[in-house]
This record gives C-alpha cells, sequence and structure tokens, in this order.
C-alpha cells in the first residue's frame, strides 16, 4: 500500500490526509481506506494537490459516480461537467455567496448526493472558511422526547423553500425543465455506509413537514438548527492553497462565510456524487 497518512483534524468531524498525490494512480486497498475514513470522518481534506478541471473530475470519481448540478450554467469555461463556487456571481447588481447558511446539498432531489467536494483554485489571504456541523452527533445529543416527536416525520425539500432564509441565485429556462420532483425525507435518517442516525435539515430547501401546520414545523425545524449548529459541533476549515474538501452529506450540514475583502478572489471547482433516498 502507498504511504500516506490520515489524521483527525478534531474529536468529531474531519481529517486530513497528505502524503498522496491524486493525479497518480491511486490503489484499490488505499481507495478503500480513504473511502472509510470518509464515512467515520464525514470530511476529508486532501492537502497539496494540483488539478487542472479535468484532474479533478478524475481524482473525485475515486469516491463514487458524478452527479450533475442543478445550475448547469454555473460551470468552469470550457469544462461543462465541473461546476465551482466563486464571490464574482451576481444577481441583479447584488452579490450572491454560494452556500450563506447552514444546509445540505440539494436536498430538494429524490436522492440527495451523497458528498460534495471542492479544489481551491484561488484563496483570499485571510477568512473564507467552510463551517461543517455534524449531524450525528447533534442527533444523540438530542433529548429522548424530541428524538420520539422527530422519529418518524418527513419533510418536503423543494427548489427553494418559500421559509428560506436566503435567496439561491437562480436558474436559467433549461436547468429549471430539468429539476426533479420535490424530496420527501425523514428528518433522521440512518447512514448506509457507518450506520449512525443523523438529523437532515435545510431550511433554504425545506418547504413544510407532512401532517404538521407550516407554524409548528417552522418552530420544530428552528429548534433543531439551533441545537445543531451549537460550536461543539462544529469543525471549522480554514483553507489552504491545494486543499481538496469533501464532505458527507448525509453526516454533515456545511455554510460558507463571506467575510474576506471582496477584491480578492474566491474560487473553487466544485462537483458531487450521486447518493440514496435517504432512509
Ligand atoms: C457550498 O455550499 O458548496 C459552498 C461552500 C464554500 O464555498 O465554502
Amino acid at each position: 500500500m502507498t504511504s500516506f497518512a490520515i489524521t483527525p483534524l478534531s474529536d468529531h468531524t474531519g481529517a486530513e490526509v497528505t502524503g498522496l498525490d491524486f493525479n497518480q494512480p491511486i490503489d484499490g486497498d488505499t481507495k478503500a481506506t480513504l473511502n472509510r475514513a470518509f464515512v467515520d470522518h464525514h470530511v476529508l481534506v486532501m492537502r497539496d494537490q494540483h488539478f487542472d478541471p479535468n484532474q479533478f473530475k478524475a481524482a473525485v470519481q475515486l469516491f463514487g459516480e458524478l452527479q450533475v448540478h442543478d445550475k448547469k450554467e454555473q460551470h468552469v469555461p470550457g469544462y461543462p461537467d465541473v461546476y465551482y463556487v466563486s464571490n464574482d456571481i451576481f444577481v441583479n447588481g447584488k452579490r450572491v455567496i454560494p452556500g450563506e447558511t447552514f444546509h445540505t446539498d440539494h436536498s430538494n432531489h429524490p436522492r440527495p448526493p451523497k458528498a460534495t467536494t471542492l479544489f481551491a483554485v484561488d484563496l483570499p489571504s485571510s477568512g473564507g472558511d467552510t463551517q461543517y456541523v455534524n449531524m450525528h452527533d447533534a442527533y444523540d445529543d438530542l433529548p429522548a422526547s424530541t428524538k420520539q416527536k422527530i422519529d418518524g416525520l418527513k419533510a418536503v425539500h423543494v427548489y427553494q423553500s418559500k421559509y428560506s432564509p436566503r435567496a439561491l441565485s437562480g436558474l436559467n429556462d433549461d436547468s429549471r425543465a430539468q429539476l426533479p420532483p420535490p424530496g420527501v425525507h425523514p428528518l433522521v435518517r440512518t447512514h448506509p455506509e457507518n450506520g449512525r442516525k443523523a438529523l437532515f435539515l435545510n431550511p433554504v430547501r425545506m418547504e413544510s413537514i407532512v401532517g404538521m401546520d407550516d407554524a409548528d414545523a417552522l418552530k420544530l425545524i428552528d429548534g433543531l438548527m439551533q441545537h445543531a449548529t451549537q460550536k461543539k459541533y462544529e469543525y471549522r476549515h480554514k483553507w489552504r492553497p491545494g486543499d481538496w474538501v469533501m464532505w458527507d452529506n448525509r453526516s454533515v450540514m456545511h455554510q460558507a462565510n463571506p467575510d474576506y475583502d471582496m477584491n480578492e478572489r474566491r474560487f473553487l471547482y466544485r462537483l458531487m456524487l450521486k447518493g440514496e433516498v435517504p432512509a
């Protein structure tokens, strides 16, 4: 097996992988070890990588099958299936920072992506961290009465909820026409690979809870969000040049930070991997 190291970045979430060049062939044992580390640590940080869009796409597929983004138009010029996040996206003259409040990705899909991954191309000189919160630990710590109340509840996830805390940057007609039907997902899901239960929340997309009136649903979601986003559940990633970060949407929520000098460019390639029906 290739010699490399996997080192935890906190006692609950995140691990860094050093000593691997993902532009070189990765053997089967290493691949299995990395996939296990991903489901155990929820966020993997592969240090010191050098990717063009095609190399990034090839490396990501070590972990699964690519999932197309809803917003197909936001791709790296010349690479229709490699997307990006950036601080130079404007809608009606207003800057939109993708992912600015806690969420899990594309939960409006009947089969939301298991993973999302970013590669740092340009970073600001400081700030622009990505925060992750561990939804397994957040679930485990809930009082038994809350667990009883939410186990079995399902929420309807749409492209953008009328209750979303932020506006998404919108879709062109082609992308809108290809949206899937809403995802109807349990508030508590069991991770198919690590076997742990997790809260599955996304205020950007949750439009209702089945069988509950909206005022009660919003109050419940707000309380669960306040609980789940406590600092004790957080791993905060401070980006370094060469970082390739991949997170498990079944285990963590994440958010981007617009706390840096907007005259500096923050640009990262972004891909997602297909997941399964949450259960
Ligand atoms: C995202 O939600 O995918 C963006 C995260 C980031 O830019 O830090």
